[in-house]
């Protein structure tokens, strides 16, 4: 369901478009039929494997996405009448959904260009690049339907449907039917922010370097509730969908999604195989305008969280910082031992890699835990208003400065605005809109933000909740 808060169209490093979803009063309508439905249904939804494995390395057969397009399944031109699910999934995808290009984008001049910088004949080729652009699963598990020119398909997301589709076209299969038959719990945040980090962020499986940076490749930014908006939706979260799947609010998708990234990038800095080339740690993990800006203009300022002076590369600890934000309202003494622990991983950088692997074991335990309290936590409208105004206190307090920072911050109040929206205890969240488009425009360009634009966007922001 789209709420009326503004969430940026398209995220490209450094450069994002916003524009204003529908407007909000035809919102209002739906709102109501479906809390009401979902008061009364929710007991019934079916909660899901604790840790199941990316459909990628699950091992089953792909039956292709052209398998699941036909015209009397999920290939519809409009969406049916009285069907549970859309039934045009396939045309929303191909035709709206950026993953549907994902392998063109490998021959695209940008692609191109990469490959040329890494000494790559034909990304479309390279193992590194297909493992993100497409369903890249071992040969043996390609039917003849499958096609890999297909780029990130219906079964990267949802898993290889062979064992599931009978069961699937039957009609006569149970959530937990599926899932047995390996069906991907897109619905369940944990799972969803395990499978969209893995090509958004990293996986241990998955190459994704500075080097690769460094040849052009964009930068990721990634927000699991946001990008989980601005996918073209395939799907409508209505009464029959909250009866057979789970369902979580924005707040808890946004929550879950940074402690998961919190947790991967750990892992990544822990990981000697990842780390141990040449006399840098590998940079893909650190906060890139640390080192990519202009000297013309310094920009160093202090912040509460990085006890490290000037002149030393800071690991990228946007997701930290989020986290910490979120915490608060949980658990503020977990709140404040992150805050000490991730003082100690900035400092160890300078003290060498024993130091620094104690604070991550240190930070890891923290981290974990919070992935499973987020996980289990429901956020009330009460919590989430605490929320959005501790955003704007840390972010007042000077801890965004850092664009990658502000970047998180701003995604994370629009996914909290939403959410709020959502639970339809505040009527009218439009006049946030202003404030919230101040704050996307201050980090739109990398080479023209300053600290002091982005605080502006953030006095506008307080004084909107006034
Ligand atoms: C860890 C996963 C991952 C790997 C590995 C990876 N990419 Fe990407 N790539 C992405 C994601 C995610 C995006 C989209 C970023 C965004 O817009 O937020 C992207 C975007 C791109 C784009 C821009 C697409 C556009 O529409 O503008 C190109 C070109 C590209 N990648 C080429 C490559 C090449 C070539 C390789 C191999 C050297 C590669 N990628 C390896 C995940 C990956
Ligand atoms: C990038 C990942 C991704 C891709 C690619 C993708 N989906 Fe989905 N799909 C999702 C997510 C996320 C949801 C929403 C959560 C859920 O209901 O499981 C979803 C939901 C659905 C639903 C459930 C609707 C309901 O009411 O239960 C159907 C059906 C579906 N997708 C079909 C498809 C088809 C067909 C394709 C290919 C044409 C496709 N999806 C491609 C991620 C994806
Ligand atoms: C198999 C790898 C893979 C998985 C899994 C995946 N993505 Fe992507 N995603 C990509 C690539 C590659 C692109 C860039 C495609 C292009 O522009 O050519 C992309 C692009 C996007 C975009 C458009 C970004 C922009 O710049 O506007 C959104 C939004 C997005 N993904 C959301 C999601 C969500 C939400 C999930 C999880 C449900 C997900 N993705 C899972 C690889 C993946
Ligand atoms: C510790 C400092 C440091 C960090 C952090 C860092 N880089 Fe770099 N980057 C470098 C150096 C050094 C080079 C090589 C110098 C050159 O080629 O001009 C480079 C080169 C690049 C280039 C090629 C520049 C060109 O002129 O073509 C790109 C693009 C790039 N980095 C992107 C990134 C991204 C994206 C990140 C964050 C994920 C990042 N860098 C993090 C130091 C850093």
């Amino acid at each position: 369901m789209k709420t009326s808060i503004v969430r940026p169209t398209q995220y490209r490093s450094g450069e994002i478009t916003n524009q204003s979803r529908r407007g909000f009063s035809s919102y209002a309508k739906a709102l109501i039929v479906s809390v009401f439905s979902g008061l009364m249904l929710t007991v019934a939804s079916v909660s899901v494997q604790a840790d199941p494995e990316l459909p990628q390395y699950s091992g089953k057969a792909r039956l292709g996405t052209q398998t699941c397009g036909g015209s009397t399944c999920h290939g519809a031109a409009k969406p049916w009448a009285n069907s549970a699910v859309l039934q045009n999934e396939f045309v929303t995808w191909s035709t709206d959904d950026p993953h549907s290009g994902a392998y063109d984008a490998l021959s695209s001049d940008r692609g191109k260009r990469i490959a040329k910088n890494l000494g790559i004949e034909d990304a479309r080729q390279e193992e590194a690049c297909l493992d993100c652009h497409t369903d890249n699963v071992p040969k043996e598990l390609r039917s003849k339907n499958f096609d890999v020119a297909d780029g990130v398909g219906c079964e990267s997301c949802h898993g290889g449907a062979v064992e599931w589709l009978g069961l699937h076209v039957s009609g006569f299969g149970q959530r937990e039917d599926y899932l047995n038959a390996g069906i991907y719990p897109t619905e369940d945040p944990k799972a969803r922010a395990k499978l969209c980090l893995s090509c958004h962020l990293s996986d241990p499986r998955k190459s994704i370097t500075h080097r690769i940076m460094g040849a052009g490749h964009p930068r990721l930014a990634f927000e699991l509730d946001t990008f989980t908006a601005n996918q073209p939706a395939h799907y409508r979260i209505d009464a029959d969908y909250k009866q057979r799947k789970q369902q979580s609010s924005g707040v808890k998708v946004w929550a879950v999604g940074q402690a998961m990234a919190a947790q991967i990038t750990v892992e990544a800095l822990m990981d000697k195989n990842r780390n141990s080339a040449g006399i840098f740690p590998e940079l893909f993990y650190f906060d890139c305008y640390a080192c990519h800006h202009s000297m013309e203009e310094p920009r160093w300022q202090k912040r509460e969280s990085v006890n490290i002076g000037p002149g030393v590369p800071r690991l990228n600890d946007s997701n930290l910082v989020m986290l910490r934000v979120l915490a608060n309202a949980v658990d503020e003494s977990m709140s404040a031992r992150l805050l000490e622990q991730t003082r100690a991983l900035h400092e160890s950088s300078s003290k060498g890699q024993e130091a620094t692997l104690r604070a991550l074991a240190d930070l890891s335990t923290t981290v974990d835990a919070l992935v499973e309290t987020f996980a289990s936590t429901e956020f009330d409208v009460t919590a989430m208003w605490k929320i959005y105004d501790s955003l704007v206190a840390e972010g007042l307090k000077g801890e965004f400065i850092d664009l990658i920072t502000a970047e998180q911050a701003t995604m994370a109040i629009g996914s909290v605005l939403a959410a709020i929206e959502m639970t339809g205890a505040d009527a009218d969240l439009n006049g946030y809109n202003e404030a919230l488009l101040k704050a996307y425009a201050a980090i739109d360009n990398s080479k023209t933000y300053t600290p002091a634009k982005y605080t502006a966007a953030l006095q506008s922001l307080a004084a909107a909740r006034q």
